[in-house]
């Protein structure tokens, strides 16, 4: 399904003028370039600001940083405190900051963030907030795409928006988890360095499967905006409802989040730091780097149970 919508009253990506931080619009849906900030020595009345503008256009992204791991944990920590993480394990003396690499002789299907996605939704409480710094940054290829899920809430019907208040998705990780089962099954992974760090089928990756069921449309719990809570990869199906019936609106939903004009899309350079607020929008990494090294560390900020 192909729809080609660019709704006009709806997009509203402009700058606050800001006092300690300037911020760069980069698409008319969402993101923006933070400047003037080193992540390293953050002032109070920049956090504020950078939070401020976090919540307003989804998506924030930083150049030429220098930091270290604890500068990452401290910048995280400033938003709460630090999430779960279902795939990774940290880097060691730093449980929270998750190395994702993948070696210029890797070869893989699918790579750490491959298919739209918010992250780890199958959990009670998904990780509010993601981020990422990029250390080795292949010369092309290896960014980052996202799509703003409130504006896309946004430009629904007031009938199709009364049609899913009260609905509740299944989030699951059944797919992720098989794909990376017949991976290991081929042996594609063998030998080669990976990023997810937990595969078997234990309990807590059966718990993963399980998933959770959350409100299709949530509500952000510090600017209660509303965005639809929707993704390619963990959406399995609705509460109460065949899975047919489920799949004809979960189909409808994931080819309208995701067209081209709710996005915004990321060129990594080294010392580039993102961060993304997993309950206003999706994201999905390229597997289009064969060849290249790509080195990122990422952390996340606990969230709440999405209402
Ligand atoms: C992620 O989905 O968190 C990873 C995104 C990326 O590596 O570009």
């Amino acid at each position: 399904m192909a729809m080609q919508l660019h709704p006009t009253g709806f997009f509203d990506n402009s700058a606050r003028q800001y006092k300690y931080i300037t911020a760069l619009p980069l698409s008319a849906a969402m993101g923006a370039e933070i400047a003037g900030v080193s992540l390293a020595s953050l002032t109070d009345e920049q956090f504020a600001e950078i939070e401020d503008a976090l919540y307003r256009h989804k998506m924030l992204y930083f150049r030429d940083q220098e930091i270290s791991f604890e500068d990452q944990e401290a910048f995280t920590r400033r938003f709460g405190e630090f999430g779960i993480d279902a795939y990774t394990s940290g880097v060691p003396g730093h449980e929270n900051v998750q190395p994702v690499i993948k070696e210029a002789d890797t070869k893989t299907k699918m790579i750490f963030g491959s298919g739209w996605h918010t992250d780890s939704p199958f959990m009670e409480t998904p990780p509010a907030i993601s981020m990422l710094y990029g250390v080795d940054i292949p010369p092309y290829g290896g960014d980052t795409i996202w799509c703003n899920s409130a504006l896309a809430y946004r430009c629904l019907s007031d009938t199709m928006r009364n049609l899913l208040e009260g609905l509740r998705v299944h989030m699951s990780a059944a797919g992720v988890v098989s794909n990376l089962e017949a991976m290991k099954r081929e042996g594609l992974s063998k030998g080669q360095k990976t990023t997810f760090a937990r595969t078997e089928r234990d309990e807590q990756t059966q718990a993963m499967v399980d998933g959770w069921f959350h409100p299709i449309v949530r509500t952000h719990p510090k600017t209660g905006e509303k965005s639809l809570y929707v993704d390619h990869t963990y959406s399995h199906g609705i509460q109460g409802m065949t899975s047919e019936e489920a799949e004809s609106i979960l189909g409808f939903l994931k080819a309208h989040v995701t067209q081209p004009a709710f996005s915004c899309r990321l060129r990594w350079s080294p010392g580039t730091f993102a961060l993304w607020d997993n309950r206003l929008c999706i994201h999905q990494a390229f597997n289009d780097y064969d060849g290249f090294r790509r080195e990122m560390y990422r952390t996340t900020v606990n969230g709440e149970v999405p209402v």
